[in-house]
């Protein structure tokens, strides 16, 4: 038995429609509890992924991202969760019996370490800065105003200090459990399409890609914050299609255009073929991020 959860907060988790995916996974899966493989393209936080490694029995899995740096957490944890483990309890415990004001400057001074490092990295093969990385990367991801990861276009980590009285930085019990769900996976960095080598008939994926975001007056460009564009979302439409006719079982989710504009039938046209079902979600509902609501969101199958 696995009990893992995501061990970074990410933007976007999919936490609140965890129960709306599970109601739309395949009937073959949810009989047999089985899925011979799984593909997460876009996998960020990664909270559906852990919940079927808890609940499913999966032969293999791939997950992919485009985010460098949260790639190499996901492959350090998977094979040096120990070290991982090791390195952040003593961060943990220095960082703890700092008072306030010091725990800020600490929290700078890993925030500098962590962007001054990253040119130094060899992101294409494992060497034992690796786990520094990771350790940083969960350590400010814990400390961080609201506890989020988010990086410039130059991937420089950006997020100010966020005063939270006793953070679990180290939570060692999820990290083993995290990096035995990622025993049988394939992780990769790059493009969603580098999935493709490995889907078979029955393969199931679920696609999560950054939102499209929705209208805000005049000013709307097609230019999502994380660099997914309107032709983006088109070449995963394209990818849905060639994996439908490989026989795979396919869920994508996805914002709904009708929000901001009944008229924007954006997604109608490109999945045409397949099933949009709309379910309801707590976001943001303005640009600044400051009050919440209950907003549609589109979840479409090809089963
Ligand atoms: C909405 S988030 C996924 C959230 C995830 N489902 C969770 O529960 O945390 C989208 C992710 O797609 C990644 N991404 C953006 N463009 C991509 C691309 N072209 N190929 C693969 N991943 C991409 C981002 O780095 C981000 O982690």
């Amino acid at each position: 038995m696995i009990n893992s959860k995501p061990f970074l907060k990410w933007a976007g988790g999919k936490r609140q429609l965890m129960n709306d995916l599970i109601a739309r996974l395949p009937n073959s899966v949810t009989k047999t509890k089985k899925i011979a493989t799984y593909i997460e393209p876009f996998i960020g936080g990664g909270s559906f992924f852990f919940y079927l490694n808890n609940n499913y029995e999966i032969g293999k899995s791939v997950i992919i991202d485009i985010n460098p740096d949260l790639v190499l957490a996901y492959k350090t944890i998977k094979l040096h969760v120990k070290e991982v483990i090791e390195r952040l309890e003593n961060i943990q415990k220095e960082y703890l019996s700092l008072v306030s004001t010091e725990r800020e400057k600490f929290f700078y001074l890993k925030r500098m370490l962590y962007n001054e490092t990253q040119k130094g990295i060899d992101y294409a093969h494992y060497n034992p800065n690796w786990i520094e990385r990771t350790v940083l990367i969960i350590f400010l991801n814990r400390t961080c105003f609201n506890g989020l990861f988010r990086q410039n276009k130059k991937g420089e980590f950006n997020v100010p200090f966020g005063r939270y009285v006793n953070p679990k930085i180290c939570d060692k019990e999820n990290l083993f459990e995290v990096s035995k769900s990622l025993k049988k996976t394939v992780i990769l960095c790059g493009d969603f399409q580098l999935s493709e080598d490995y889907v078979t008939k029955g393969t199931l994926i679920y696609l999560d890609p950054p939102y499209r975001p929705l209208k805000q007056a005049a000013s709307f460009t097609s230019y999502s914050k994380e660099g997914f564009t309107d032709e983006d979302q088109k070449r995963l439409a394209d990818y849905y299609k060639r994996m439908d006719n490989l026989g795979a079982n396919l869920i994508l989710s996805n914002s709904d255009p009708h929000n901001s504009d009944i008229n924007d039938n954006f997604f109608e046209s490109l999945y045409k073929k397949f099933f949009i079902k709309k379910v309801r979600a707590n976001r943001n509902i303005n640009s600044k991020g400051t009050s919440r609501g209950s907003i549609s969101e589109l979840m479409i199958t090809n089963y």
